[in-house]
């Protein structure tokens, strides 16, 4: 289990949570400054630079320090102190405001040799990436697009699994945080009414006998507008912000996300990859469907049955057989 002590964590970060538990009463300086180990003048400090951030906090001489309202901004260190305590994933938590691809920064993190749950996040990405080699909007502000580094000791073709994994842990935590009947479509899209809300993209270092490493790259559009997206997008995205008709902060979104992608991953380390797969199928709108799967130019048509052991998708073909799918593009027939 990873709790950082309190003087690793950043003042900015404790300082936050020391104003959260004042539950809208001020907390006063003395006292943050006790709490934190830092002088007066210190949490002063640190208190203009969060409201140059947007954090709207309140100083009165007779009530302290109350925080008002905090804005959507990522915030590497407030979103640690929401986390709490993880096994692995989020336990480092990184923000940029511009990348070219989150998955990229990951990707050079694994070959520093960085541990596995580190998070990077950024407000926009210039050359953000989907699935199937397709591009991947990424508007400043507007959504979650981040990546997360991780180590698995497994094989490659057992790497399905955390796809999978992501997979559920990002429709439930849509669900629980918005309500919205979001639902999975085989491999990994998230699609909300039939249109496509959040995407996964693993990629993987391997060896012939074990996975080197393993970046999931997860994109959510929250905020997003009609006129984020291009002209022949339009009609098959969405934004929790479109489903709900009010834009959302994204920081307790991403924290959610972290939470039950964390739990899903202790799953599939622990063994217990079928309490996965269980909770995976109940969220899949693609399962016990008449589909046809395009895999590069081979199409093939059938019933979606199940998930196997790896998190590969059971296919029962028009002619009985059991095909074994790991990747392409599924559309549920009529
Ligand atoms: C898909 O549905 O095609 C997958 C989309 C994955 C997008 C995310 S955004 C963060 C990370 N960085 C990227 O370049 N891609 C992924």
């Amino acid at each position: 289990m990873n709790r950082r002590p309190p003087e690793d964590e950043g003042i900015d970060a404790a300082l936050l949570k020391a104003l959260r538990l004042g539950d809208g009463l001020g907390v006063s300086g003395a006292e943050l400054s006790e709490r934190l180990g830092v002088t007066r003048a210190a949490v002063w400090a640190r208190i203009e630079e969060l409201r140059r951030l947007g954090y709207d906090i309140e100083a009165s001489p007779h009530r302290g320090y109350r925080l008002v309202s905090a804005p959507d901004v990522l915030h590497a260190d407030d979103m640690l102190a929401q986390l709490g305590s993880v096994q692995v994933i989020g336990r480092d938590i990184r923000v940029f405001r511009e990348t070219t691809s989150t998955s990229n920064i990951v990707e050079k993190l694994a070959y520093d040799g960085v541990k596995e749950g580190v998070v990077v996040f950024a407000e926009s990405q210039t050359q953000g990436r989907g699935r199937l080699g397709r591009q991947w909007i990424s508007q400043p502000g507007v959504g979650l697009w981040f990546s997360v580094l991780l180590r698995p000791a497994m094989r490659p073709q057992e790497s399905t699994r955390l796809t999978v994994a992501a997979a559920a842990a990002l429709c439930l935590a849509l669900r629980e945080q918005t309500g919205l009947g979001v639902e999975i479509k085989w491999p990994n899209d998230l699609l909300i009414r039939g249109r496509k809300v959040a995407g996964i993209l693993t990629e993987l270092s391997a060896e012939l006998d074990g996975v080197k490493h393993l970046t999931l790259g997860i994109g959510v559009n929250v905020n997003s507008q009609p006129k984020d997206f291009p002209a022949d997008l339009r009609r098959v995205a969405t934004s929790l912000r479109a489903e709900t008709g009010r834009a959302m902060h994204r920081a307790p979104l991403a924290v959610a996300i972290l939470r039950e992608l964390d739990r899903q991953y202790s799953r599939v380390c622990s063994g217990r990859f079928s309490e996965v797969t269980s909770e995976w199928e109940a969220l899949c709108s693609t399962m016990g469907k008449p589909v046809a799967i395009q895999i590069g130019g081979r199409r093939m048509e059938g019933r979606a049955e199940s998930l196997d052991a790896e998190g590969a998708l059971l296919l029962r073909t028009q002619h009985g057989r059991l095909e074994r799918i790991i990747g392409g593009d599924v559309t549920v027939l009529k």
